[in-house]
This record gives C-alpha cells, structure tokens and sequence, in this order.
C-alpha cells in the first residue's frame, strides 16, 4: 500500500524534526529571544520516532530528512541516524543542519548512515552572518561545510535565504563559491513564516535576481542534472564550476502538484503540508503499527491541493500556523 493523496500524488519523503532548539536565533526563522522551547517529556523519544519512520516505511516512504531546530543540538541523535538507516526500505537518509557541530559530527554521522547534509549559510561575511544568525560564527559554519566534504556526505547543499538589503549582495560571492567548489548552493525564496518583525514585502526578493546576477558576471545559468535528492529546486550549472546552482521559489512559482512530503513535528504531530494547520498527533497509534500506518494514511488524505503565499502576503488571512517557524516545524 502506498500513501497517495487525493490529488493523486505518491508520498515518498518523511521530514523530521528531532528537536524545536538551535543554537542560533536566524531572524527569519525565530525573534530574538529564540523561540519557547518544549519541555523535553512532550518531544517524541527515538523509539516513538523510529515507529513513525518504520511505518512510513512500510507505505513506501523511502527518505528521511531529519531537520530541527538544530538536530545535532538534540543528545544521542547518532542514535536515531544508525537506527533509521537501518530500517528496511529506507534508502536516503539526508539531515539539514546549521553546521555549527559538524565539525565534530561529520565523520560519526557518515558512519551511522547519514548520506547527506543541507547546510544553512545566508552569508560570507562575518559580521552579516552573525546579524542574521544573531549569534553564529561564520568560521564555525564554514569548518563544518569542510568537514562534510571531508567525510564523504555527498553531495552537500548549502541553502541561502535571500533577503533584500541584507544579504543580497552576496549573490556574486556565493555564485564563486559555486565555481570553485563541489558545493550544491540553493537560494530560497524568503518565506512569510515564522520571523517574528522582520516584515515580508521588504525583504523579500524574487529567485530571477539570482539570475540577473549570474549573467551579469558573464557566467550565465544553463539548465542542468539536479543532484540526488534535489526535491523541489530548478537546478543549474555555471560555466566550469565544480558545483550547481538550485532555485526553490516555493512562492513565485510553488510546487505543490509534485509535493511528495510528510513532515513530523518534534511533539509528535504529523503534518501534510508545512503551510497548513491541519495536523495530528502520533501519540494515540504509539505502540500500535496498523493504527500508526492508518494515520499516516489519514493525514496524506487531509493534505490541501496547494498552499496560498504569495508575494503580496498579508498576514493573519492564512491558514497557516501563525508565526510558529521552522524551528517548530521542521523546514
Ligand atoms: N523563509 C525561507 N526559508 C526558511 N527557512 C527557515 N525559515 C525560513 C523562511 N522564513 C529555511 C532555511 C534554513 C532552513 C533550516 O529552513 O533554508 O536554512
Ligand atoms: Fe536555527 Fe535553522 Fe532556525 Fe537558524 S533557521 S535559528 S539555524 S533552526
């Protein structure tokens, strides 16, 4: 059996965040003073995850991405990584970190099983990425990229979230990063969820100015293989670079007919789409694989045809989830 919705679309991609804590405080993620965190008895132990992951499994989810908060911030997740990987017909199991810890964590999650990182990095410049991050040391982050590529996790993305005024000018500088180095950069469109004052419409910028750039630099994007696991992005290459450019516009030009995705959120609640509100908790099918499968099922069926941000978005006439961001729900 499989978890197709009814839209007709397959549902193969679990994303889990393990924990809602960071050891940064992203403006466009969380406010200053991060977010309330969860008290540790309402987060789902691993065993409570590894039964949503083994059923999933046997629906046909095949790949597994788990997110945070910071995930590597949550003790004993080598635990869950050797686990999951691990479990039958799970085939990818990818992880999108900060990279704060991945100076340490590299090499042991590559032996656990984890195949590959999404890295986080809005900026090159120190005093930027400490801006955004509010307390983040580039060099840090930079020391985990190395590290990834060093143990092997392949192949290894770096989202940016471009945001007018505050990183934009970077675009040249990530784009030479791309030339020179096996690294897979995807831009994000900024998205309104979760930054608490940081007002959409002034900082959000549209993907084409990425584009613009690129082609102003005589280095002009040709359509290009997405690399394994590239979900959602238009993939690129620049002339003679080691790695790709990818664009996500999940709200110029969003891709709800291919979403393929399930989210669960670190209390345990299961969420067909991040834009949603409608979720249900895992709790009540612990312990029980058919009735564990069967929610699973329920919620693939609730899933909307598309969510409705637009540029334009005012807030509060969504069915969102209000501010509560991606810390809490897993990116
Ligand atoms: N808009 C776009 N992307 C976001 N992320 C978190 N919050 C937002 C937002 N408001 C993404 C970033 C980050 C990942 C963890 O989640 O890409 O790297
Ligand atoms: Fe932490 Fe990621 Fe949110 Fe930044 S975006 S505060 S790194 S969870």
């Amino acid at each position: 059996m499989a978890l197709i919705d009814l839209y007709g679309r397959k549902h193969d991609y679990l994303r889990i965040s393990v924990t809602d804590r960071c050891n940064l405080r992203c403006i466009y993620c969380m406010g200053p003073e991060g977010v309330k965190q969860i008290p540790h008895h309402q987060i789902l132990t691993y065993e409570e995850i590894l039964e949503v992951v083994k059923a999933g499994a046997a629906l046909g989810i095949s790949k597994i991405r788990l997110t945070g908060g910071e995930p590597l911030v949550r003790k004993g997740i080598l635990f869950l990584v050797k686990e999951i990987a691990q479990v039958p017909g799970i085939t990818c199991l990818a992880m999108t970190t900060n990279g704060i810890l991945l100076p340490q964590f590299a090499a042991p999650l590559k032996e656990a099983g984890l195949q590959r990182v999404n890295i986080s990095l809005d900026s090159l410049k120190p005093a930027v990425y400490r801006k955004i991050t509010r307390c983040g040391e580039l060099a840090q982050a930079l020391a985990g990229i190395e590290a990834a590529l060093e143990a092997g996790l392949n192949p290894v993305k770096i989202n940016i979230v471009l945001m007018k005024r505050i990183n934009h000018r970077e675009v040249p500088a990530f784009l030479k990063l791309a030339l020179e180095k096996e690294l897979h950069l995807r831009f994000i469109e900024y998205m309104p969820i979760g930054a608490q004052g940081l007002e959409h419409h002034k900082y959000y910028l549209p993907l084409s100015y990425v584009k613009e750039q690129a082609a102003r630099m005589g280095l002009p994007l040709t359509p290009a293989e997405p690399p394994p696991g590239a979900g959602p992005a238009e993939t690129f290459s620049l002339p003679g670079g080691k790695g790709t450019i990818g664009l996500i516009h999940p709200i110029s030009r969003h891709f709800c007919a291919s979403c393929n995705r399930l989210r669960l959120t670190a209390e345990g609640y299961l969420k067909s789409c991040l834009y949603w509100q409608d979720e249900r908790s895992v709790r009540p099918a612990l312990g029980d694989p058919v009735a564990m499968q069967e929610l699973l099922q329920d919620v693939v069926r609730l899933k909307p045809e598309k969510h409705r941000m637009s540029p334009q978005q005012k807030p509060g006439l969504l069915n969102l989830q209000g501010m509560r961001g991606m810390s809490k729900i897993g990116g």
